[in-house]
């Protein structure tokens, strides 16, 4: 029998391909408010979630909805300008599909970016963050279903999710653009509340160094389907409680507009160097 799951994967990729011949090397997702980068790149062509029947379309704002084709100082890429989160009611096989697809049109190799809170207290709005592990306890895996053996294995290792060298591809990276990179773990939450200060206590006891509504699920689709996976954070705001400044959209979004044009040369030069990072 035909796994459903894989089965509506496959019917979108290949509308995808009815439309483009285009081969990404690397997949990028554009996290809230950092979208703009894709109007940065060399463009080969640009295709509209809503064109491709059944695609997951997202609802947030901040969140453009479209796959950029194009090239990034001579890397093949395709960027997603606008992602969809768990919250916006879509099962987490749905969430996880636009991953899947990038993948099958070539791409082995997938940069993760998104907004972020800070939970570590060393952390200031405004900086970046690499992921160098997370905590999914808290979401439903995306990986629940009759396994994808075309895919990977049932029970996937999770020991490296993100990929020792595409990470030291990000490090080259910010020291060759002069940005400052904190790294830590990303602990994803299915939101859409923003966390009591508590929560954010128990998030910090627990390990991680930032929180965010998104990201996780997604590495583990790609890692589960063998992709190289690296994966920055834009801390917009220090997570609830650290201060006594209530949180909201608007502010992840302005701080996420304040710091683009270092989070654009970040970028760039992250997908070149990784890029160069053998398949
Ligand atoms: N919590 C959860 N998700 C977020 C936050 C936050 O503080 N900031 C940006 N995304």
């Amino acid at each position: 029998m035909t796994n459903a799951v894989y089965a509506k994967v496959q019917n979108c990729y290949q509308q995808v391909r009815n439309m483009t011949d285009f081969v990404p090397q690397v997949a990028v997702v554009l996290g809230s408010g950092l979208g703009a980068f894709a109007d940065e790149i060399d463009i080969v062509t640009t295709i509209s979630y809503h064109d491709i029947d059944g695609f997951p379309v997202s609802t947030v704002s901040g969140h453009a909805g479209r796959f950029v084709f194009g090239y990034v100082d001579g890397v093949p890429v395709v960027l997603m300008q606008g992602r969809v989160h768990y919250y916006e009611g879509y099962p987490m096989t749905d969430v996880v599909l636009p991953i899947r697809l990038m993948l099958m049109l070539g791409a082995k190799k997938l940069l993760l970016t998104n907004a972020a809170g800070g939970v570590n207290t060393g952390f200031q709005a405004g900086d970046f963050m690499m992921i160098t592990d997370h905590i999914s306890t808290f979401i439903p895996s995306p990986l629940i279903s009759a396994n994808i053996d075309e895919l990977g294995p049932r029970f996937p290792d999770m020991s490296e999710v993100y990929t020792k060298s595409l990470r030291e591809a990000v490090r080259r990276a910010a020291s060759s653009c002069g940005v400052q990179l904190q790294q830590g773990v990303y602990l994803q939450l299915t939101g859409p509340c923003y966390e009591t200060p508590t929560e954010i206590r128990m998030c910090r006891m627990l390990g991680a160094d930032a929180v965010g509504m998104s990201t996780v699920c997604e590495a583990i689709a790609a890692r589960h389907a063998g992709a190289k996976v690296a994966a920055i954070s834009c801390i917009t705001n220090m997570a609830a409680g650290v201060t006594a400044a209530p949180l909201s959209h608007e502010e992840v979004k302005e701080t996420a507009d304040r710091v683009s044009v270092q989070f654009k040369a970040l970028l760039r030069a992250a997908i070149k160097e990784i890029g160069a990072v053998e398949d």
